[in-house]
């Protein structure tokens, strides 16, 4: 039996299928990514770390034909569904591309995965679905989005929800990430963005190994411990072990399952370029800058349902996720 992994050449893809490869009873791993937001160099890394070889099938999610040949070649038994657009700020410029990608290409793996009888999916989900509700943040809250990126999560989980109520044979997982950063221990692979970042971390790093100048702090007039902005990080090998927890608990999840993954405490920006700043002994010059549209003070989540249903929970503190973020980057300035 095979798992299929789409998207599973980015950023947290290449880090679950490292924990996927570890497993004792490991099952032959299928990525299917268009590379549009990623590189084959991955899968050498990968293979680095784990002395063990993936398929990949260069392919598009939106591609049925493509899609179909890939469950026809392959016995898949499940599906981890990492591929899709994610820039928030790309996405109010070019909602169709992101409408598309996101939302039909999910319908189109959803339409192949029926055809073959394969339902079962863990899907990545955002803790964007929250909107402004108050931290922290659990999955009974009602959910909402505030740009085209959230909406195409939100439909996503609708339609996960009514897919799972039109044929219980369905199990999916809708996992609610928060904010992951870090990097795999070795330095081998980790999160490499196209232009300049849009997030904080790897815009810290690319500032600390001297590939930008100066980073923007937007708003310092939050009500928050110094006025910053706080999130929710979990180190992505934490992540990608929820993902782990989550296929092996597929079971017990009747239909589809919100769930969060975060590890239940906020981190403001400003603590986030002090621990940088003593971990890698560089200086990160900082502006502090008007608020980013669309930013809440604090968003962290109630990490309870994952313990309980999953028996996971984030293990990795803010030194493993800042330590293994300035590696990744030191040891690979330019990335891949
Ligand atoms: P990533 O861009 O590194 O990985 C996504 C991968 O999907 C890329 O390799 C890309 O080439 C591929 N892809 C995109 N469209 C495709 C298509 N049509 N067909 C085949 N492959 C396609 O992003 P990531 O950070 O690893 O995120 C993975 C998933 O998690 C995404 O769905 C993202 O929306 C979601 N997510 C990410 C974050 C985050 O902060 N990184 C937070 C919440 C949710
Ligand atoms: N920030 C800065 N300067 C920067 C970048 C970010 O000060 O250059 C601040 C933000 O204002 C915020 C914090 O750093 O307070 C984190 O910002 P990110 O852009 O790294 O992350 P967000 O919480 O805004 O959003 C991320 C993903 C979304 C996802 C959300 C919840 O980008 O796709 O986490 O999972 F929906």
């Amino acid at each position: 039996m095979s798992l299929l992994i789409t998207g599973g050449t980015g950023y947290i893809g290449s880090h679950t299928v490292v924990e996927l490869q570890a497993l004792a009873n490991e099952q032959d791993i299928v990525i299917v990514d268009d590379l549009s937001n990623s590189s084959t160099k991955v899968l050498d890394r990968i293979e680095k770390i784990t002395a063990k070889t993936v398929t990949f099938i260069k392919a598009d999610i939106c591609d049925y034909e493509a899609m179909n040949e890939v469950f026809s070649l392959h016995s898949i038994d499940a599906v981890i569904h990492f591929a899709g657009h994610k820039a928030v700020g790309e996405s109010s410029e070019k909602p169709l591309s992101y409408y598309y990608n996101n939302v039909s290409g999910t319908v189109i793996l959803l339409k192949v995965m029926a055809a073959h009888n394969v339902k079962k999916l863990v899907f990545s989900s955002s803790a964007t679905v929250y909107g402004d509700n108050t931290s922290p943040l659990n999955e009974t809250m009602p959910t909402s989005a505030t740009n085209p990126y959230g909406q195409t999560k939100l439909m996503i989980e609708h339609i996960l929800f009514d897919l799972a109520k039109s044929d219980s044979d369905w199990s999916i997982a809708c996992l609610r990430y928060f904010n992951p950063i870090g990097a795999h221990e070795s330095g081998f692979i980790g999160e490499n963005p196209n232009g300049i970042p849009n997030n904080l971390l790897p815009y810290v790093a690319q500032v600390a190994v001297g590939r930008l100048a100066q980073l923007q702090v937007f708003g310092d007039d939050y009500d928050t411990v110094d006025g910053t902005g706080v999130r929710d990080y979990i180190h992505v090998v934490d992540l990608a072990q929820g993902h782990v927890k989550a296929l092996q608990n597929l079971d017990k999840i009747s239909g589809c399952k919100a769930i969060n993954l975060g590890t239940g405490n906020g981190t403001s920006v400003l603590e986030i370029v002090n621990t940088f700043k003593e971990i890698s002994g560089q200086n990160i010059p900082y502006k502090i800058v008007p608020r980013r549209a669309g930013d809440l003070a604090t968003v962290y989540a109630d990490a309870n349902l994952a313990h309980e249903l999953l028996d996971w929970q984030a293990t990795r503190d803010l030194h493993a996720m800042i330590s293994d973020t300035w590696r990744w980057q030191s040891e690979n300035p330019q990335g891949f």
